[in-house]
This record gives C-alpha cells, structure tokens and sequence, in this order.
C-alpha cells in the first residue's frame, strides 16, 4: 500500500492522523492539527542510510563569512555584519510595521553596489512595489521583481535567476499545491520555508524571508519557522507611532544582544543613531514620568515611562500597558499597594513607554513604580527639575533587586546628564534604595513619602 503524501499532525501530543479533524483523536486538544507533507521513504532496515565519516573538530574547515552589506547601518550590525551569502533570515513582524520598506530598501542598496537580486512578492502587484520603491532611496527602483503566490513558480524562477540576495514577502502568501491547505495555514508555511531554504542553501543563495505576525506573536506564521533559519529578526512598535525596533531572537552568524532602532519617515525607514537622545529629550519631567536606564541586550536605551492614574466607575478598573508586559505591571501595582503604601484601588492604571519602544525586561519595573507614584501623587519625581532614570527590579516582598549592566545603565543616563538615578544596592548609582519604598521616599521627596508610607 502507498504511504500517503501527507498527513496530519498534532502539534500537542505528535498524534498523526490521514484525515484532518478539529479535535485530535489522540490527546482532545481543538485546532492543533497541521498538515505535513510526507516524502514516500519506505526502506529496508531501520537504518537505510549510507553511513558517513564523522570529522575531528580541529579539523573542519570554517570559512569566514563574506559579508553582503545592506547599506542599512543597524540591520547590518544586528546580522552581525552583513547578511552572510546563502543564510536565511527571517524578518517578524506585524502587518504595517514596515517589513516590505525595511527589505526594499535593503535590496535596493544592494542592486544599487551591484548585486544581483531580487523581491518576490505574494502580496502586492509589481505596481504596488513600484509606488513603494518611488518613495525610497537608492536604487529601489532596479531592484528586479516578481509578484507571484504559487511556491513552485517562485523556486524555478529563483533557480533561474539566482540572485545572490532575494526578499520573499511573505511567506504566508505562498502556496504550494503539494500540500492542500490554504496558504498561510502551518503545514503550507513551514512547507513554503523548508523547500526555500533547501534552495537557497543548494544554491548560496541569501533569502530574506518576511513573516507576519500577530499581536499576541501568533502561531500560524514564523514561530514554527524558528528551527529551519539561520536568523530570526523582530519587527516591534506600533504601526500608528513613529519609533520602531528591530532586534535578533536567534543569530548563527552573531549575537543575539542587538537593537537597532528606526523612525518611519516619508521617505522609508531611517535608522534613529541617538535613540536615547531623543526619548530623553522628549521627556515631560510631569508627575507620572520616570526615564527608565533600559537595556536593550548589549546596548543600553533611556526611554521615558509614563503613567496616569484616573478614577474610574468600572469593575474591575482599566489595567492597560503599552510597551511593557501586562503581567509585569499587575505585579508592580500589589507591591506597590501591599509595600510601599501607594494603592490605586479602583483606579485606571495606564503605564506606556513613550515612542512606541517595547522593553521586556524586569529592570522596568522600578521605573513603572515611581511613574505610577508619581501619577498617583500627583507629584513629579525628583521635584520636576530634571528628568530622573532609574533601573531596578522590584520583588514580591517589596525589595530593589539588581539588574544586568548596571554601569553602562548609570553610563548612558551620566552622559546624557540625568542626575539623580535611582537604582538597587551595589549599583554605584548615586541614590541607592534597598527597597521600593526607600526608592519612593528618595523620588518624591519627605513630605509626599510621609504620605506614601
Ligand atoms: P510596509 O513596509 O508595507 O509594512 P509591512 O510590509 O510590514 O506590512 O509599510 C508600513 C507603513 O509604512 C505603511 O502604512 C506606509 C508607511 N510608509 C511610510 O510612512 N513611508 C514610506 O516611505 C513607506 C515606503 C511606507
Ligand atoms: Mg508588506
């Protein structure tokens, strides 16, 4: 009897199954079958395969990666250098972040320093491309094009074409007929990826591959992709605001520690160089304003975090973060309440990171705590004369717990002249607090602290 071609899988419990259902027949769990396509390799043997010489390590030749430049400063320094000849990257993000512009442009130097390339789109006409190409730099507009959904065609025309760079945008868009899901479904993208990426690698080909992704980091899409690329790049902020970052989940060819962050203009994206500058410099010094000394992986960023707390009718009242984990935010809201004196009740709480900028890391919560103080108080910290930066992360008994890099942190809030940070014990900050309500007393002063406590 043939095998099938195809069959299903669950993604929770591994049970395959010939016909698709809605509730795997294995484990009960709804929606976690995809379809999976199943190359006939029925052999003798459990072991059928050739056997093959394993190498010393000493003896491997590693070669070094020549580099492609995109001409974009920070998607180069986040690739580590470049985009290296024959990898695959997959850029993340969702829908109107700026995927399409980052990889035109990146094409468009390219093709302008005399690379072969080119963009495969399944979403846009080549004359959407082209309106967009007129807007940007460079040589945008003689980067070559192909505006095709069917997987097949897109592999013999690469095959044929072999560009040294290629965009395929996005890989949701793609169809491969082997498989009978509709494009877009987790069998077809992870089809879609592995037959690009077997190419590319056959042929030294680099591929820059977009894949949306939703707001809550969806599955259908390029979580299931992580494993078969080389790279894996985040697209965050939002669509509506200017600031944008693009920082590396999985690196084989560098670090996984950079951010590169961008401003979307007229004229595409352009790379926002002194990112703390800005932020700083926009900071209101308002009660509810904390400037929060981040790190984003090896690169520290100060960016504003504000608050407002309202009265409110409803139960239970607004919790809303943007820019920082909800989760996070409940948890500095009890410390806050059960130690250092300052509930907010049956307020709203908003707490927002200014620019748009997403910072996911626990060195944010001594800034959301005095800015939600402050906000609460109605009192600006340090008494409003000069923005104050803090780090720290708070625990659940009320302490100030260290954080990564303190003194790069304190280095970037000292160049930009921010004075006074208050961060945990053994920072060297120039206002040390042991607690959350020591660091309350120091940022708001005697008299509000009196209150607070
Ligand atoms: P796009 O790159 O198409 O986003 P994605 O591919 O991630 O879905 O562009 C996103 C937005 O950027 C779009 O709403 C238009 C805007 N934009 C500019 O503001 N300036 C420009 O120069 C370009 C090309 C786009
Ligand atoms: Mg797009």
């Amino acid at each position: 009897m043939a095998r099938p071609t195809t069959v299903f899988v669950c993604s929770a419990c591994g049970t395959e199954s010939a016909k698709w259902h809605g509730q795997c027949p294995g484990c009960g769990a709804w929606n976690t079958l995809a379809e999976e396509a199943r190359p006939d390799t029925r052999k003798s043997g459990p072991a059928a395969g050739r056997p093959a010489k394993p190498v010393r390590l000493a003896e491997v030749k590693a070669e070094r990666h020549e580099r492609l430049s995109t001409g974009i400063g920070e998607l180069d320094r986040i690739l580590g250098g470049g985009v290296v000849p024959g990898s695959i990257v997959l850029i993340g993000g969702s829908p109107g972040i700026g995927k399409s512009t980052l990889t035109s442009m990146a094409l468009g130097n390219l093709q302008g320093a005399g690379r072969r390339t080119l963009y495969v789109s399944g979403e846009e006409s080549a004359a959407q491309i082209r309106l967009r190409a007129e807007r940007l730099p460079g040589a945008a507009l003689e980067v070559p094009v192909l505006s095709e959904t069917d997987l097949d065609t897109v592999l013999a025309t690469l095959d044929a074409e072999r560009p040294e760079v290629c965009v395929v945008d996005s890989v949701q868009t793609l169809h491969a007929s082997a498989l009978t899901g509709a494009a877009g479904s987790v069998g077809q993208v992870r089809e879609v990826a592995d037959r690009i990426t077997r190419l590319a690698k056959a042929r030294g080909m680099a591929v820059l591959l977009v894949g949306h992704v939703t707001k809550e980091g969806a599955l259908a899409g390029p979580r299931v992709l992580e494993h078969l690329v080389d790279c894996v790049l985040q697209f965050e902020g939002e669509r509506e605001r200017t600031y944008r970052t693009l920082r590396a989940l999985k690196n084989r060819f560098g670090s996984t520690n950079d951010v590169g962050v961008f401003e979307m203009r007229q004229g595409g994206l352009v790379e926002v160089a002194d990112a703390s500058a800005r932020f700083v410099g926009e900071a209101t010094r308002a009660p509810g304003s904390a400037v929060l000394a981040a790190m984003e992986g090896s690169r520290p960023l100060l960016v504003e975090v504000q608050a407002l707390v309202s009265p409110s009718d409803l139960v239970p009242p607004r919790r809303i973060a943007n820019g920082i984990d909800r989760n996070r935010l409940a948890l500095v809201l009890a410390v806050l309440g059960r130690h250092a004196g300052v509930g907010v009740g049956t307020a709203d709480v908003f707490v927002n990171v200014a620019g748009g900028v997403r910072v996911d890391e626990p060195g944010a919560d001594l800034a959301v705590a005095l800015a939600v103080a402050s906000a609460a108080r109605g009192v600006a910290l340090g008494g409003g004369e000069s923005p104050v930066a803090c780090f720290g992360e708070v625990g659940l008994t009320g302490e100030l717990r260290s954080v990564g890099h303190p003194d790069r942190r304190l280095a970037e809030a000292a160049k930009f002249g921010l004075d006074p940070v208050i961060a945990p014990r053994e920072s060297g900050a120039s206002v040390e607090a042991a607690t959350l309500r020591d660091a309350l007393r120091r940022a708001l002063g005697g008299r509000s602290a009196a209150r607070a406590a």
